[in-house]
């Protein structure tokens, strides 16, 4: 058995990313059911009761591990993790900023803690402040990155090789290629995230979903946030003016993500999504897309 599947509980070593405003609980406990390892996301919540409600939605539709994210980028990160201690979350995923605080949070709690780390220096320093495994994001990837661009085929491998927690790739892994090459590369699991944008159970609009399924490889850049922050999104109209104009993202309001991505205002926010935007080309269920990305493994 994958040492990821034993860490977090589940059937197999399939984890959906977190993806903040779309990890809605129908989807968690679709992807948990189908024996993978459902998450939700917590990077936009300013109400840490929020979220507590969509862990009960998720339990009342599964009895299956599940687990949610914390954003250390996001100033109520720390509500955000004592409510999911208080709800009996038996793992959690970090990203997006040191994880040293929450670890001394959690782990006292036997909290798991997998960290989303896009380069050997952070994977090395992850394990340094005790996490369980670390998640290799590569430059591929949907959501926010680091400025360090590595492409998931050298990172995976690289952290292997620098770590001894159990190791999870993220980015570009959509189908049962990318899961095989992941294993082949030394990760012990998966993180998805765009391919699951696209299915039935995401709350994503309609027309987030189509442009997903439309898109091809080379459709997605990156745009700037921050000075150490990008983010890789879709050709939208407004995700064009940002690249153009870097000061134009500033003016994107983080509240209006959810106007953008569920009900479908493009004019409003960008869409983040991977380049395996190109290898996704129908909207499935979260059982299919899960059944058909392990089918050719042994796990
Ligand atoms: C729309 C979108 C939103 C995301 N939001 C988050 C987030 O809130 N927290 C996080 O840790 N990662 C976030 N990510 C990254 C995913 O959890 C996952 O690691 C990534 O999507 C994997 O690459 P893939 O898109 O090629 O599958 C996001 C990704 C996407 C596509």
């Amino acid at each position: 058995m994958s040492r990821i599947a034993e860490l977090l509980g589940c059937r197999y070593p399939v984890i959906q990313g977190a993806m903040g405003v779309i990890c809605n609980p129908e989807m968690v406990a679709a992807v948990s059911e189908a024996g993978g390892f459902g998450v939700l996301g917590s990077a936009f919540q300013e109400d840490a009761e929020e979220l507590r409600r969509q862990i009960k939605a998720v339990r009342a539709l599964t009895d299956k591990p599940f687990g949610a994210n914390l954003t250390v980028l996001n100033p109520h990160c720390t509500e955000m993790a004592e409510v999911m201690m208080d709800m009996g979350l038996k793992a959690v995923t970090t990203s997006a900023g040191n994880p040293g605080p929450l670890i001394e949070l959690l782990k006292p709690q036997g909290v798991k803690v997998l960290h989303v780390c896009p380069s050997v220096d952070k994977a090395v320093k992850a394990q340094a402040v005790g996490v369980d495994a670390v998640i290799a994001e590569g430059a591929e990837s949907g959501g926010i990155q680091g400025v360090e661009a590595v492409g998931t085929l050298v990172l995976v491998p690289a952290v292997c090789d620098a770590v001894e927690v159990p190791v999870v790739a993220a980015g570009g892994v959509a189908d049962s290629r990318g899961f095989r090459a992941a294993l082949a590369l030394g990760a012990q699991g998966v993180q998805v995230g765009t391919r699951f944008i696209a299915s039935t159970e995401c709350i994503a609009h309609q027309s987030y979903k189509a442009m997903i399924c439309d898109s091809s490889e080379t459709d997605t850049f990156l745009v700037r946030r921050t000075e150490k922050i990008l983010v890789r999104v879709l050709p939208t109209p407004l995700a064009m003016e940002v690249r153009r104009d870097p000061n134009r993202g500033e003016a994107i309001r983080r509240q209006d993500i959810g106007r953008a991505w569920i009900q479908g205002n493009l004019e409003v926010y960008t869409l983040a999504a991977g380049q395996d935007v190109g290898l996704v080309h129908e909207v499935k269920p979260v059982a299919r897309i899960i059944e058909e990305m392990v089918a050719a493994s042994a796990v």
